[in-house]
C-alpha cells in the first residue's frame, strides 16, 4: 500500500496486550494506568483475520508488541499461527525480556526468527529503580536463552536520556558488543508533548521513511504513534479500517494525547 505521500506501508505492529509485568518509569506514570477491560481485547481469531487482510493489502512485516507480549495467554499459539500466514516475510517481537528464559526456546520452536529486547542499564539496582519491579538478572539470562534458542538477530533497544555516551548506554553497548547483540539507542520520548526522535538504524520516528501502521490491543488501527487518530476494526470492518489508516497517515507526527507505549507498543 502507498499512502498519499507515496510512502510504502508494509509494516504492521500489533499490541497483543496493554498489560505489562514491569512498570518502566517513562512508560507508566506513578498514578498507574487504566487498563482495557478483558472483553475489549482482540481474540487471536480477530488478530489472525486482521493480519490476513493486511497481508492482502501489502503488509509483509509484522511485529508483536505489548505491553509485554509474553504475558498474553497463549502467545505461542499466536506466533505459530502468524508464522503460517503466507506473505509475511518478517515476523518479530519486542519484549522486556523478563520471561525470555522460559519463552525463548518455545518461541523459536513456534517459528519466530528474531527478537528485540528492551534494556536500558547494566546496573541491577538502576534497572530495578527504572522498572520499579523488574529483575535485570532475569533479562540477562533471558537474552542468553534467546541466543541458545537460535533467535537471530537479537536487537537490544536502549532508551537514553541524552546521548549514547552516558554511562548506562556505554555499558549496554559493551555488553552487546561482547555478546553478538545489535544495540539501538532510542532517545526518551514524550508522546503527549510530541517530543519524538529518529531511531538511528531503524525507521522509527523518521517520518519521511515511515512504513508502519499499528494495531492496538482493542482493535484500533493507528496510522501514527504521534497522532490521536485511530480506526476501529470492529466498527468499520477490518479492510476499511486498514485502508482508512493508510489514507489518513499524516506526513509527520505531532502529538498523541491518549496513547502511551504500554497500550500502543513502542
Ligand atoms: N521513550 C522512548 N522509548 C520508550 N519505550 C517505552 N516508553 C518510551 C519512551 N517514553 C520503549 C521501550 C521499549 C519499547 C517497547 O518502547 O524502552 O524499547
Ligand atoms: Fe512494560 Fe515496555 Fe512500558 Fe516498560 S516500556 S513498562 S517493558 S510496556
Amino acid at each position: 500500500m502507498f499512502d498519499k505521500y507515496n510512502r510504502t506501508i508494509n509494516y504492521l505492529r500489533i499490541s497483543v496486550t496493554d498489560r505489562c509485568n514491569i512498570r518502566c518509569q517513562y512508560c507508566i506514570p506513578d498514578s498507574g494506568v487504566e487498563l482495557l477491560p478483558h472483553d475489549q481485547i482482540l481474540s487471536f481469531e480477530e488478530i489472525h483475520n486482521i493480519v490476513k487482510e493486511a497481508v492482502e493489502l501489502g503488509i509483509n512485516k509484522v511485529r508483536i508488541t505489548g505491553g509485554e507480549p509474553l504475558i498474553r495467554r497463549g502467545v505461542l499459539d499466536l506466533v505459530a499461527d502468524l508464522v503460517k500466514i503466507k506473505g509475511i516475510e518478517d515476523l518479530s517481537m519486542t519484549t522486556n525480556g523478563m520471561l525470555l528464559g522460559e519463552f525463548a526456546q518455545p518461541l523459536a520452536a513456534a517459528g519466530l526468527k528474531r527478537i528485540n529486547v528492551s534494556l536500558d542499564t547494566m546496573n541491577p539496582t538502576k534497572y530495578r529503580t527504572l522498572t520499579r519491579t523488574g529483575d535485570l538478572q532475569l533479562v540477562l539470562s533471558g537474552i542468553m536463552a534467546a541466543r541458545k534458542a537460535g533467535l537471530h538477530p537479537i536487537k537490544i533497544n536502549c532508551v537514553i536520556a541524552n546521548g549514547d555516551s552516558e554511562s548506562d548506554a556505554r555499558e549496554v553497548k559493551e555488553y552487546c558488543n561482547s555478546n553478538q547483540l545489535e544495540v539501538r539507542f532510542i532517545k526518551k520520548m514524550n508522546l503527549g508533548s510530541g517530543e519524538f526522535y529518529r531511531v538511528e538504524g531503524a525507521t522509527g520516528g523518521h517520518c519521511p521513511l515511515c512504513n508502519r501502521i499499528r494495531l492496538t490491543a482493542n482493535g484500533k488501527i493507528k496510522p501514527c504513534l504521534f497522532d490521536d487518530m485511530e480506526f476501529d476494526v470492529r466498527q468499520l470492518g477490518v479492510r476499511a479500517a486498514l485502508i482508512a489508516a493508510v489514507e489518513n497517515k499524516p506526513a509527520c507526527g505531532t502529538a498523541n494525547h491518549n496513547g502511551r507505549f504500554y497500550n500502543i507498543g513502542g
